[in-house]
């Protein structure tokens, strides 16, 4: 079978995840090359590996590129400490402000604090940049290529923690305004109040994005093995948590020859696993790729994978 539904025009977002090593940026690559035939595509990295620059076999940084020879793809990396440390440069004040205007915390308590991470701040950041880039509207389809398992369900996750965080920080921000009104009579929203609102709405922005299967696929890859399959139950569950619900799994790897003895022997370890994934993954569409002869980099082989996924 092929991937299903990525030309459909609602969809915009559509992000590869799943064990390290199985195949998620080679995947990533090759679908935003084969979309960017008939839709202007931006495909982003949020793996701080820059594995997309070795496949691609082009520098690809934290600015916008098009990839060479091909007019409709542009790529970008986002990584999150760096979308973190330009949040934290820009909302410097109003954090300072909101810990000094709800806690007894001195300035250098203050400046201790704001060196700690937030839990979830960065990856809610580096989403953040996507959905801007999404909602900027410069680009029919957006394809992510994520680092392995737990960073993808820390950036599916990162909403929720940073809503938990929002929500604390909005009742120590309930106090201090209680206390303003009780000794003045009035209060005036202000730049930490806004700050507020607005980290709200991003994350309401970003939850919203996700859960919409019209507008955003989440395709989970797997090998046919033991460890890669329960590591794919284990984010298929998370995401149903999330209430994402993936529709496709692609089984990279899959050995096709039976030429001589390694290739045999490697064929029948896998039929059993890839029974157990048709049976366990039964309600998804599954892709299968062959196990290429050498690794996937460059034009030809992408462009064999590309036909492989469409
Ligand atoms: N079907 C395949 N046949 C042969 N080699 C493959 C195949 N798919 C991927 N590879 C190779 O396997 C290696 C890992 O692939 P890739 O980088 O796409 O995986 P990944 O899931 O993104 O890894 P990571 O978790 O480290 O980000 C690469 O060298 C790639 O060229
Ligand atoms: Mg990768």
């Amino acid at each position: 079978m092929a991937l299903v539904g990525l030309e459909n025009n609602n969809l915009k977002l559509i992000i590869f995840g799943g064990k390290g090593g199985v195949g998620k940026t080679s995947c990533a690559i090759a679908a935003a090359l084969a979309l960017s035939e008939n839709f202007k595509t931006l495909l982003i990295s949020t793996d701080p590996a820059h594995s997309v620059s070795d496949c691609l076999e082009q520098q690809i940084g934290f600015h916008v590129q098009e990839v060479t020879g091909h007019k409709n793809l542009s790529a970008i990396e986002v990584i999150a400490e760096e979308a973190l440390s330009r949040f934290k440069a820009e909302h410097q004040n109003a954090l300072k402000k909101l810990l000094a205007t709800s806690t007894n915390l001195d300035n250098d308590d203050i400046d201790e604090m704001l060196s700690l991470s937030i839990p979830g701040i960065d990856e809610v950041m580096s989403f953040k940049t996507i959905i801007d880039f999404i909602e900027e509207g410069k680009y029919d389809k957006y394809v992510v290529d994520t680092a392995p398992t737990g960073h993808a369900l820390r950036l599916i996750s990162s909403p929720k923690l940073l809503d938990d965080w929002i929500k604390v920080a909005a009742r120590m921000r309930w106090k201090y305004r209680y206390m303003i009104t009780s000794f003045s009579g009035t209060y005036h929203q202000d730049d930490v109040d806004t700050f507020l609102l607005n980290l709200k709405k991003t994350v309401k922005r970003i939850e919203n994005l996700l859960k919409d299967k019209n507008k955003c696929q989440f395709i989970p890859v797997c090998i046919p093995e033991a460890m890669a399959i329960m590591e794919t139950s284990r984010l298929l569950k998370d995401l149903s948590n999330a209430e994402i619900i993936p529709q496709q799994i692609i089984v990279n790897h899959v050995m096709i020859s039976e030429e001589g003895a390694f290739c045999k022997q490697k064929k029948a370890a896998q039929f059993k696993y890839i029974k157990e994934i048709t049976e366990t993954f039964s309600d998804l569409n599954r892709i299968e790729i062959p196990e290429f002869a050498e690794e996937i980099k460059g034009q030809n082989a992408l462009n064999q994978l590309k036909n492989c996924l469409f």
